[in-house]
């Protein structure tokens, strides 16, 4: 699939096969989850460029499916007419068509909504519909489906948790509210967006209540997931930790 990658990271190189402890390899499926904003796609995109693995952001499923429930009217409260849109919607994630910053083109429906699915009003109801356990079947299915084929760096809420459980390296990336709403913000003005800092902290920490407290497949770190705390911390060196693991092979 992707992808376009910012110039300003320092590339580390990945040591010759040779030099793993022996009989190890690299873990072929690498589930990333945490909550809203931690970093995970940069990180997730930086080590499947690493490793030359498929890139593939489960959050644009859910996006995706909100987007399509405001565009044709849907209540989001409205559970069963919204599971349905689920069962129906067809979302495709194709390589980047334009130079325009994308990771992606996500079609839903064959219409491009890359940039619909980030919008401020997605962004507030997307939770509410990750939630509703018919969503959840609908389109966890299809992701088990493309993480099962390996060489794959998985981002989500629950990949090593439920949707790829035998992931051979999970590591949940967190970071406080705080530098996640600052980073969003940063993210936002730097794309030429309006954007305000406690606004952006209050849905982010919205976000974070409803993905942690929901039935199904709630936002947790695997029981055998590494820990990235990301406070503070540059991408390089957020990578460099996470490298450390994969290195190690499995
Ligand atoms: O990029 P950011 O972390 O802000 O969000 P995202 O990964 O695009 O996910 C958007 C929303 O989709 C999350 O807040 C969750 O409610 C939901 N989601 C989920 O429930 N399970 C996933 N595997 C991925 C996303």
């Amino acid at each position: 699939m992707p992808a376009q990658f910012p110039d300003r990271f320092t590339p580390v190189s990945k040591p010759a096969a040779g030099s793993l402890p022996p009989g190890r390899r690299f873990p072929s499926t690498i589930a990333i989850d945490g909550p809203a904003a931690s970093g995970k796609t940069t990180l997730a995109l930086l080590l499947a460029r690493q490793l030359g693995y498929l890139f593939f952001d489960t959050g644009v499923m859910y996006r995706a499916i909100t987007w399509a429930a405001l565009n044709s009217h849907v209540d989001v409260d409205d559970e069963p007419t919204v599971c349905t849109l689920a069962e129906q919607t067809q979302i495709d994630v194709r390589p980047a068509s334009k130079p325009d910053e994308r990771i992606n083109d996500i079609l839903v429906n064959h219409q491009d909504v890359t940039w619909d699915i980030r919008t401020k009003e997605v962004e507030a109801n997307v939770s509410v519909v990750a939630a509703y356990p018919g969503v959840r079947k609908a389109l966890g299915e299809a992701q088990r489906k493309v993480g099962l084929r390996g060489r794959i760096v998985m981002v989500g809420r629950d990949i090593g948790t439920v949707i790829l459980p035998e992931a051979e390296l999970k590591i949940y990336l967190d970071a406080s509210p705080e530098e996640r709403a600052h980073r969003r913000y940063k993210e936002l003005v730097e794309r030429g967006q309006q954007a305000n800092y406690e606004e952006l902290l209050a849905a982010v920490l919205k976000r974070d209540e409803i993905d942690s407290n929901r039935a199904v497949s709630p936002l947790r770190p695997a029981k055998d997931a590494r820990v990235l705390v990301s406070d503070g911390k540059s991408i390089d060196q957020v990578l460099a930790e996470a490298l450390v693991w994969v290195f190690e092979g499995v």
